[in-house]
């Protein structure tokens, strides 16, 4: 399964923090898990917290490109992994969220451009170096009210991806909000099969992407096009500007670079179920 070197996961955040940083993101440090100021969150879900109200344009900052690695608790509200907790090999209900942030400035193209180049490009240029072939990628297929996101398929083609390995999903998976209410816009998601050999025909294949099989092809990095506020009668109006926020959860990634079948064997996480199992003898 691996084609890179196997690299921890701190040379993965500092990987990421760095790639963005030299293209012009503000390097900004996890806020703390209690979200300041929003009676509507209870824990940090997500990267784009600490910047709603930059979205929202309701504040400023000094910089239109942030990229952080935000400590997350998934444990309940709208995204819950509690559930999955025990059950599937790539959900815990903490973890690290490596994310780039655009407030108005770049939008679909390079963001998309970027991640490409990121999980795609060279080791020695500070990138992940992964193959392609075991690269699925999502698109918003379009509702009522919103319309598909045919752009974001044709920009992963342009970028290198397959049109075969570009699938358009409903919006369960493709629209992104970080609660009922607020920031939100159509996302592309981009997978990975966990499987040894990209060609075979029975498991790499698309059927497993957002599939029940879970663990075999996972979510790795998902792409949000902040473009609506929402408000709690589910209207949406539009952004002042549209806007970047990326999420990649970095065990899963660790695992993907180390080639582990499960977050919890990457050296993010082993070492403390080690500890405490040593607890016990
Ligand atoms: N904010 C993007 C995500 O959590 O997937």
């Amino acid at each position: 399964m691996l084609k890179s070197p196997p690299m921890n996961g701190h040379e993965i955040r500092e990987r990421f923090l760095r790639y963005f940083e030299e293209r012009g993101h503000k390097r900004v440090h996890s806020s703390p898990l209690l979200p300041a100021n929003d009676p509507t969150l209870l824990f940090v879900n997500a990267g784009m917290n600490q910047f709603k109200d930059v979205f929202l344009g309701d504040d400023k900052r000094e910089y239109t490109r942030a990229v952080s690695s935000q400590k997350c608790i998934r444990a309940g509200g709208k995204h819950n992994d509690l559930d999955e907790v025990g059950r599937t090999a790539r959900h815990h209900t903490f973890f690290e969220m490596l994310g780039n942030f655009s407030f108005g400035d770049y939008f679909k193209e390079d963001a998309i451009n970027y991640a490409w180049d990121f999980l795609t490009g060279k080791v020695e240029e500070g990138k992940l170096g992964l193959d392609p072939a075991y690269l699925w990628f999502t698109h918003f297929e379009g509702d009522d009210n919103v319309p598909a996101d045919d752009e974001a398929r044709d920009l992963w083609i342009k970028a290198g991806a397959k049109p075969e390995r570009v699938l358009a999903f409903d919006a369960k998976d493709n629209f992104w909000q970080m609660g009922d209410t607020g920031p939100c816009g159509p996302c592309s998601e981009i997978h990975y099969y966990m499987g040894e050999d990209p060609d075979d025909p029975e498991k790499n294949r698309a059927e497993h992407v957002n599939a029940e099989t879970g663990d075999d092809t996972i979510e790795i990095w998902n792409l949000v096009f902040m473009q609506f506020d929402k408000d709690a009668d589910g209207k949406l109006t539009p952004l002042p500007a549209p806007s970047v926020d990326t999420g990649m959860g970095l065990e899963r990634v660790a695992a993907v670079m180390q080639g582990k079948s499960t977050n919890y064997d990457s050296d993010l996480i082993r070492p403390i179920v080690d500890f405490v199992a040593s607890l016990e003898n």
